[in-house]
């Protein structure tokens, strides 16, 4: 599929942008990945990290900023895929620097959506997060703006070839910031005792490989419209603390301002426009404009009215023993 292309990476030197590089160049013979983002030494030590892997060079860093539309436009150039996973995306950092959010996260997408069309790229998918479900912070707020931006482009996109596509996950099982590295860390520090905020919580488990594979099907088989969304196991809070720390204890603190006691992908008013396929959902537009014979995806079925994914009602859950093994098999990242 990627054979022969030139993709462009929004933030390509984030972790989904590394991880998806790599997968690009183990699976695929491109024409050339342009790795678009604003710090030089990202680029440099991503650059070093592919230098055996990358023999021919396929890789272009380019320097650039997602508001800067002229730039944007400079950087679309002869592409026909981008994958835009440029965003500010810490929940605090967005609350404390709206109007920033705000420029990167929505204006930003704008940019990507507008030189994409002008650049006649064929295929646009941008990442989105469950904090864009039913937002409680501005960074999810953004976010959901930044999906809608997308979704409605496939109207603007007029006689342009075009498509643009949404893949949701959310928190990266041992990504930074997250919760097992913050548990890890403690019991490294020697604490027997694990803080939870409460104990009723549950999340999503995604690895950073499943997030690429979803973004590889979305490139492969999206028509513009479609949010996609994995169908992945949850795990209980407590069990995650029992899995690490099975001599200790837990204390139960509290939520925090902004958080969920759920991860909520699909509420119970997309449910009429999601179709459930084998390994994942996708949401359909609700728009005049969305033609469901050239748009829709075959093999679905659509879910129940009514019908929510969250991560306290999901069939498929991780019990202790195997949230041990799980937890030694991903990367912790500090
Ligand atoms: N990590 C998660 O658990 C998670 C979960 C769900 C969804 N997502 C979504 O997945 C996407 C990628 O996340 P990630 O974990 O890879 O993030 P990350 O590690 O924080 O990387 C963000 C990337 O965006 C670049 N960037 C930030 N602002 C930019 C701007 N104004 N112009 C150009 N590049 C910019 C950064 O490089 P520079 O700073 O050098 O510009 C970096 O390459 C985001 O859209 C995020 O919302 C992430």
């Amino acid at each position: 599929m990627l054979d022969g292309k030139s993709i462009l990476i929004t933030g390509g030197t984030g972790s989904f942008g590394k991880r998806f590089t790599r997968r690009i160049l183990e699976k695929y013979n491109p024409k050339k990945i342009v790795i678009f983002s604003r710090d030089e030494y990202k680029q440099f030590v991503m650059h070093q990290s592919l230098a055996e892997i990358d023999v021919d060079k396929k890789v272009r860093y380019f320097i650039g900023d997602v508001r800067d539309k002229d730039r944007m436009y400079r950087a679309c150039y002869g592409i026909d895929y981008i994958v835009h996973a440029a965003a500010l995306k810490q929940v605090p950092a967005c609350e404390y620097n709206p109007f920033e959010a705000v420029k990167t996260n929505i204006h930003g997408a704008q940019n990507v959506v507008d030189a994409a069309i002008e650049n006649g790229v064929d295929k646009v998918v941008a990442l989105s997060t469950d904090k864009a479900v039913n937002p409680i912070n501005l960074y999810g707020a953004t976010k959901l703006a930044s999906d809608k931006l997308f979704v409605s482009a496939n109207a603007y996109a007029g006689g342009k070839k075009t498509t643009f596509s949404v893949v949701r996950y959310g928190n990266v099982a041992g990504s930074r910031g997250s919760v097992i590295p913050f548990f890890h860390k403690l019991l490294a520090d020697g604490k027997t005792e694990l803080p939870i905020t409460d104990n009723r919580m549950t999340r999503f488990w995604i690895t950073l490989d499943e997030a690429v594979d979803l973004v590889f099907k979305a490139l492969e088989e999206s028509k513009g419209g479609e949010t996609y969304i994995s169908k992945i196991p949850s795990f209980r809070i407590t069990d995650l603390a029992a899995a690490m720390n099975p001599a200790g204890s837990t204390k139960e603190i509290g939520i925090r301002e902004g958080e969920k006691l759920h991860e909520v992908m699909v509420t119970q008013y997309d449910s009429l426009l999601t179709y459930e396929y084998d390994a994942h959902y996708i949401i359909y537009p609700n728009f005049e404009w969305w033609n469901r014979d050239a748009h829709f995806t075959d093999g679905g079925t659509r879910v129940q009215e009514f019908f929510e994914y969250s991560s306290d009602n999901n069939v498929q859950w991780i019990n202790v023993d195997d949230m041990r093994k799980r937890i030694e098999e991903i990367e912790i990242v500090y």
